[in-house]
Parts: structure tokens; C-alpha cells; sequence
């Protein structure tokens, strides 16, 4: 099993949620996972049963028709789906990502309007920050919102790598509203996707991740009323980065399972495959790399979850976040690598997943953040709390 320590740590609900979880991953994920992605389809049956199981909407209120629990919850949640099958679990992620932040900034009406649609699997979002100009560099959007004479915006412009956005009936849009104004001019917007003047420009093939889409959007004088409109403007920014605070718990746990899953597959292995007239599992060399991958899925989950406790009591995880992040998505890539190394021959082929958990491992070092990135904003923490 995966740790006993870590299981008794957990309270009943969280047991509960990570057995019906995995058992689900199990019996329903896992085994469309790679017919899922080599066919690059959507998931839309599972997103239909995450929605049943009340993991598209872990951690937003009840009376909005979420689930009701915690980030704690949130981040056992993914790292099941994704051992089970990582592209399913981030339409999971961004869908949470996009809920968060309607939920801490909306008004009741933006909250009837644009969270309780989300909540259930039936509709999906997406969460446009990212253009062809500006990834890390956030603040640097080039996405204009004007206002027009009735006092509603008008956006143009182009947003990239745009997860989920293929299949979403909305989202949030971030805009300027004054590039002089930099971080300061990026507003947030609400929208539903099937409005005038917004069109998929582009469905992108990619590496891994196949089965969830990631597409350019185009934003042609789309008009949003004032109403829709998250936060006051210029709040965009802020906005961004606090929602990402969270929605990088999601990434942490999701790599946490890729890596999980490749851990457990190098085991099945290495008890089965016999060299040099013993079960690979007898030989250190081997070993070692088992033991390192333990090491690292246990720290990963471990950092996680301090991250989602913090969340869930209120304090500030913007560094915790950010190390849980990056530990756990280097060691996706980390595990996925050595699962490969292995497995050998059998390892690079897609007779087993191991491929797949590598190409799905990549970019979770890449999303919601990269690694420099991460590394750019402990740092900063750390800085700032030896200043103070
Ligand atoms: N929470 C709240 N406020 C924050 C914050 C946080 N975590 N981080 C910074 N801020 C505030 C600062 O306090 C500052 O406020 P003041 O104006 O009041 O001083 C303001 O934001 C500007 O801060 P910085 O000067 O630090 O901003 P910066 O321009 O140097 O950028 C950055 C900092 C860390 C590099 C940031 O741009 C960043 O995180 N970039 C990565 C963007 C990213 O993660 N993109 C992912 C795209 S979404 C996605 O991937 C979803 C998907 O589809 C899968």
C-alpha cells in the first residue's frame, strides 16, 4: 500500500473519498486512459461520473451545488483521478481552478450565473491568463478590454494553451484594460464561450495530456456586460495569482499520482521480470531507484497536502503551494523517467502506459506555473520573510 502513516493521518472523510476515488480510477479510468490518448478523445463519460462523484466541484459550498469539503479532499481527489488517468484529472483541475476563483471573488448573482452551472460535470470552464506573448510573464497581457458607452467591455485579442476551452460553455477571461498600467490594468471577466466574436482559432497536438483539449481562443470585439465583470478593474492580476495559489495544490497532487502510478507500475514489474536469474526487484541497482522514487512520491504528497491544510485553515500558501508544486511535477518526470529505465525495452513502447505517464509528466512542470517560475516565487518568500 501507500503508506499506512500517510492513510492515518487522513480523517474518515478523506478515507472514505480516497477509496471511492481510487477504486474509481480503477475500474473506470485507468482503462480507457490510453485508448483515451492515443485516439486524443475527450473523456466526456468520466467527466460525467467525476460530476456524480462530486470531484468537479470538491471544495465549492454546498448551497452552490459543490461538494461541500476541503483542499485536503480536493488534492486526494486528483492524485486518484490522475494515477488513474491525468488528462481526465485536469479537466478536473481547471474546472476547480476556475470555481475557486468565482467563488472567493463573485456576487451572489455572478455565483448563480457562472458557479452553479459548474459544479456537476455538465458544463465545464476554462481559465484564459495565458496568451502567445505572455505565459510566465502574466502581467504583460496584451488582451484589450475597453469599455464602451453602456458601460460594458469590449475584448480583443488572442489567449494560448488554453486548457478545457474546446469543450467549456465558459469561463474567465483576463484582459487590460491599460498596458501602461501593467499588472495593475488586468481585469477579470466571466463569459459564457458561446458569445459573438469569441472562436476556438486553434486545437493544439501536444506531447501528453491528449485526451483533454488546449486550444488558442480568439477574442474579436467580444462584448461582456459590466455585470460580469470579476472583481472591480484592475483586481485581474491579483485575482490570477491567488486562484493559481490554489490551483497549484491541484497540479502538486495530480503529479503526485502520475508519479504514483509509475512507481507502482516499475514495482509490478521488477517482482515479475526475471535478469541475471532473479526477480529484477532482488537487484539494488534497481532498488535504488525504487527506494528514490518512494522517497520523492511520499515528500510530493506530503508537501501537498501540508499545502491544502494550510488552505484549509486559512493561511497563506503561496510559497507552500508553490514547493508542493514543484517538488511533486519534477517528480512526475522524475518517476515516469526512471519507471522507463526499468521497464527498458517494454518501457519505451505503448504495449504499457510507462510512455504515457512520461509525456503526461512533462507538463505539469510547464502549466499553471513553471518550475523557474516556482522557483522565482519560493524565493522571493523566503527573501521576503529574512526582510521582515
Ligand atoms: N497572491 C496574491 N497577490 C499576489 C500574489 C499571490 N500569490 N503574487 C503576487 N501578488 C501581487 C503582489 O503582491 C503585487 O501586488 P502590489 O501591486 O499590491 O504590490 C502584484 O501582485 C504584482 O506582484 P509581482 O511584482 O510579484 O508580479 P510579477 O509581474 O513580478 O509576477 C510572477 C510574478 C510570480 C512571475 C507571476 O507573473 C506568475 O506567477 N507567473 C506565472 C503565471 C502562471 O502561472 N500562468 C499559468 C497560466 S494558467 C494555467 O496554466 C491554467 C491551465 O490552463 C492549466
Amino acid at each position: 500500500d501507500r503508506g499506512i502513516a500517510c492513510l492515518a493521518a487522513l480523517s474518515e472523510t478523506h478515507q472514505i473519498l480516497q477509496k471511492t476515488c481510487r477504486d474509481f480510477a480503477n475500474a473506470e479510468l485507468a482503462p480507457h486512459a490510453r485508448r483515451h490518448d492515443r485516439e486524443q478523445l475527450y473523456p466526456a463519460e468520466q467527466v460525467r461520473r467525476l460530476g456524480e462523484l462530486g470531484l468537479m466541484s470538491v471544495a465549492v459550498q454546498e448551497e452552490y451545488g459543490g461538494t461541500g469539503l476541503d483542499y485536503q479532499a480536493y488534492a486526494i481527489g486528483m492524485e486518484e483521478v490522475a494515477r488513474g488517468d491525468a488528462a481526465v484529472s485536469i479537466v478536473m483541475g481547471v474546472n476547480n481552478l476556475y470555481l475557486g476563483a468565482v467563488q472567493q471573488h463573485g456576487t451572489e448573482a455572478q455565483k448563480q450565473e457562472f458557479l452553479v452551472p459548474y459544479t456537476q460535470g455538465k458544463h465545464i470552464a476554462f481559465y484564459a491568463l495565458s496568451e502567445p506573448g505572455s505565459g510566465s510573464d502574466a502581467s504583460a497581457a496584451s488582451t484589450t478590454a475597453k469599455p464602451n458607452a453602456g458601460g460594458d467591455y469590449l475584448l480583443n485579442g488572442t489567449k494560448a494553451w488554453i486548457s478545457n476551452s474546446k469543450e467549456a460553455s465558459g469561463g474567465i477571461i483576463f484582459a487590460t484594460i491599460d498596458k501602461s498600467l501593467k499588472h495593475k490594468g488586468i481585469t477579470a471577466f466571466l463569459t459564457e464561450k458561446n458569445v459573438p466574436g469569441l472562436s476556438i482559432a486553434k486545437k493544439e497536438s501536444k506531447l501528453g495530456m491528449c485526451a483533454s483539449s488546449t486550444c488558442q481562443l480568439t477574442l474579436d470585439d467580444v462584448c461582456v456586460p459590466q455585470s460580469q465583470l470579476l472583481g472591480s478593474p484592475g483586481d485581474g492580476f491579483k485575482i490570477a495569482m491567488g486562484s493559481l495559489d490554489c490551483g497549484r495544490i491541484g497540479i502538486a497532487a495530480q503529479s503526485t499520482g502520475i508519479a504514483q502510478a509509475a512507481l507502482e507500475l516499475a514495482i509490478d514489474y521488477a517482482e515479475k521480470r526475471v535478469a541475471f536469474g532473479q526477480r529484477l526487484a532482488r537487484l539494488q541497482m534497481i532498488q535504488q531507484k525504487l527506494a528514490d522514487m518512494a522517497l520523492r512520491v511520499e515528500t510530493a504528497r506530503l508537501l501537498t497536502w501540508r499545502a491544502a491544510w494550510l488552505k484549509d485553515n486559512g493561511l497563506s500558501i503561496t510559497k507552500e503551494a508553490a514547493m508542493a508544486k514543484l517538488h511533486a511535477s519534477e517528480t512526475a518526470t522524475y518517476c515516469a523517467h526512471q519507471c522507463i529505465q526499468i521497464l527498458g525495452g517494454m518501457g519505451y513502447t505503448t504495449d504499457l502506459p510507462a510512455e504515457m505517464y512520461y509525456r503526461n509528466a512533462r507538463v505539469t512542470e510547464i502549466y499553471e506555473g513553471t518550475s523557474e517560475i516556482q522557483r522565482i516565487v519560493i524565493a522571493n518568500c523566503v527573501l521576503q520573510s529574512i526582510s521582515n
